[in-house]
């Protein structure tokens, strides 16, 4: 699988996401997704279904080194101390001795980055995570992030798909060198029923989610699309082999409208991108 290179991590140009995939259907669809050819994961705390991701992993007798597990802690196990004790929580559950790349789900208000960032760097010294990062940061937060940071912040996990401007939250991460993970890449069901993509996808023979997540891998940007159908795992694991032009690239980018953010943040927001 192709990857994306950040600060020395190698991570794989297409993730399974695996929201809402709990118990059976968890670990089958985690299973299903490495025997597939996926070789990124990505879990959290908040998704209860970490004990799932680890039985799949193993189940998939794919080799551990050869797949990317992200895991991300909740907003509200954030402070010194108990954002380490939440993170050994979070490897009893998956069964095992450390993930790939470790983030901060959301920011909390109420608990300072200058303590938060800090336990991050410190549970990587530890060798719990190869990689740390954080997700739905603004471009304010990432910056002082990066300040903060002893270690250096690989990724940024925030929601990416064609109609909503992330261009300033983009830039920022370019200019500290982090990967971009798009959540919801498939604007969770919009882009399969896109008339414009769907006529771009005729073209190449392929269905519109295959569209959208094409016009992420594209930019550069790692899609974690999420599933809970077998034939839909192959066919978002079909978007890596074909190539939009560079004026279907265009027109995707046209369909940006306001208003199209799908995900709430826990508390109240502050965006500023
Ligand atoms: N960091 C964060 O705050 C955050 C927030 C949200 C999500 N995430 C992560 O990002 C992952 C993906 O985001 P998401 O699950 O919210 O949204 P998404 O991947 O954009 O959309 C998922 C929805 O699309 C459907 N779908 C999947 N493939 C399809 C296809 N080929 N054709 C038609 N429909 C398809 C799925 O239904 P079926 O199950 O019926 O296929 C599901 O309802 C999550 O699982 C999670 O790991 C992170």
């Amino acid at each position: 699988m192709d990857v994306i290179e950040s600060h020395g991590a190698r991570i794989p140009n297409l993730g399974f996401g695996t929201m809402t995939l709990k118990e059976d259907l968890g670990a089958e669809m985690v299973d299903a997704a490495l025997r597939l050819g996926y070789r990124h994961l990505d879990t959290a705390q908040m998704y209860g279904n970490e004990r799932e991701v680890g039985e799949g992993l193993r189940r998939s007798g794919v080799k551990r080194d050869d797949v990317f597990v992200t895991t991300k802690v909740w907003f509200n196990r954030l402070g010194a101390g108990d954002l380490e004790r939440s993170v050994d929580e979070s490897l009893e559950r998956l069964k095992l001795p450390f993930v790939d790349l470790l983030m901060i789900h959301w920011p909390n208000a109420q608990i300072p980055l200058a303590e938060t960032i800090p336990a991050l760097c410190k549970v990587k010294r530890a060798g719990l995570t190869k990689h740390i990062g954080v997700a739905n940061f603004t471009v304010a937060m990432l910056d002082e992030a990066a300040k903060l940071a002893s270690e250096p912040l690989a990724a940024l996990q925030i929601e990416v798909h064609p109609y909503l401007d992330q261009s300033k939250i983009l830039a920022a991460a370019r200019r500290h060198g982090m990967a971009v993970v798009a959540y919801c890449p498939l604007a969770r069901g919009k882009v399969p029923a896109d008339e414009i993509l769907q006529r771009i996808g005729r073209a190449h023979d392929k269905s519109p989610a295959q569209v959208a997540l094409r016009w992420l891998e594209q930019q550069g940007i790692i899609p974690i699309p999420r599933t809970s159908k077998r034939e839909r795992l192959a066919e978002n694991y079909g978007s890596r082999d074909f190539t939009l032009s560079a004026a279907e690239m265009a027109e995707i980018d046209k369909l940006k409208r306001p208003g199209s953010r799908i995900v709430s943040p826990p508390q109240a927001p502050a965006w500023d991108s």
